[in-house]
């Protein structure tokens, strides 16, 4: 056995993607898996797109290599670098794009391999991410419509990374507003209109969406079942898929204040805050933040606080946790930051149960 590794639930990410796929088709709405934090791990991939979706987004086209047979399509949902669009249109059948330069550059390698590739122009809505104002988006959206080897297929909006703006009827409408204003400057009908993630499951569940959605890129809820920018589970998806074990390699009662002179910052140049418990039983576990995100774990044993870590460390207070052993494992439920960082991480083994 080898630790740290994650352990993922694919039953239960299977039945949040089916759950998911059911409350679109309830409210007329596709919904695009995004398996970014899969990292390209493609027997859970490919077990989600058996479930019959149109699209499949990922954010790398070296997760998108491990599984560019699939017979369903394959979107890039970060914007393609110029130095990748080889890659691009060999591996993927269409991105997400705000650039003039990038629209073109798609254009020419597309020309090159004599293929047509597919584009979804971003909308900005206020998240401050990517995306173009309507003035941009109708510009794009001409170009698009001119260019042989691009087929504009729609455009989208990404909400609640960035900027933490929530979607609501204002931003939905600008949307709607954006999407028909494109329609009328190219005289047709867009296929998709991808409104924008999991956090927007609140306003699909309730029915709010305007009808112009046709599309949402769901991935936190699909894999963990939260609701990100809310921060709340979605009751009618499961969580707690993911989870990271390791072993313990210290247990010692200790102070709980540091001793001796303070320097200004821990070795990854944060602050931590101590607050004076006594003495408490503390175990070390083989896991850092060179390793994954450690801000984003919570013990799954009862009674076990997570105080912190460094690079190689996580040091936890078990004063009124199990008694555990030097050799014992620990495990931790991983949020999306902690499942993202730590499925990219070479260091720590992946099992799919
Ligand atoms: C463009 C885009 N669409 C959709 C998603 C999925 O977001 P979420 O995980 O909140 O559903 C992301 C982030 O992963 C994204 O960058």
């Amino acid at each position: 056995m080898t630790y740290p590794r994650i352990l993922i639930d694919q039953e239960a990410v299977l039945t949040n993607a089916a759950a998911l796929k059911k409350m679109g088709e309830q409210q007329r709405i596709q919904i695009t898996p995004v398996v970014k934090a899969l990292a390209g791990y493609d027997q859970l991939i490919r077990a989600i797109a058996e479930l019959g979706f149109t699209r499949i987004g990922d954010s790398s086209l070296r997760h998108i290599r491990n599984y560019a047979d699939l017979a369903v399509e394959k979107w890039l949902l970060r914007s393609p670098m110029i130095c990748e669009m080889p890659q691009l249109i060999e591996l993927t059948d269409g991105a997400l794009i705000s650039e003039e330069r990038l629209l073109r550059e798609i254009e020419a390698e597309a020309g090159r391999q004599n293929t047509s590739y597919k584009v979804m122009l971003m909308a900005e809505l206020g998240d401050l991410r990517e995306g173009c104002d309507q003035q941009e988006l109708v510009q794009l959206a001409i170009l698009a419509e001119s260019l042989p080897h691009v087929q504009l297929e729609g455009i989208g909006a990404n909400l609640s990374c960035y900027g933490n703006i929530l979607p609501g009827v204002k931003n939905m409408a600008a949307m709607a507003d954006m999407a028909a204003a494109v329609e009328t400057a190219i005289g047709r009908q867009l296929a998709v209109v991808s409104g924008g993630n999991s956090s927007s499951l609140k306003m699909l569940a309730a029915g709010q969406l305007p009808a112009a959605i046709t599309d949402l890129r769901c991935g936190e809820s699909l894999l963990l079942g939260m609701i990100p920018c809310y921060d709340v589970p979605a009751d009618w998806l499961r969580q707690g898929a993911f989870t990271v074990e390791t072993e313990i390699i210290e247990i010692k009662t200790k102070p709980s204040l540091p001793w001796g002179e303070s320097g200004s910052c821990d070795s990854f140049g944060g602050t931590t805050s101590f607050e004076d418990k006594g003495l408490r039983k503390r175990a070390l576990a083989a896991l850092g933040k060179q390793e994954i995100y450690i801000n984003g774990l919570t013990p799954c044993d009862h009674g076990v606080e997570l105080l912190g870590g460094s690079s190689n460390y996580l040091v936890c207070d078990i004063t009124d946790g199990p008694d555990y052993q030097v050799g014992d494992t620990i495990a931790f439920y991983c949020d999306y930051a902690a499942m993202a960082t730590g499925m990219c991480s070479a260091y720590i083994e992946k099992r799919f149960l």
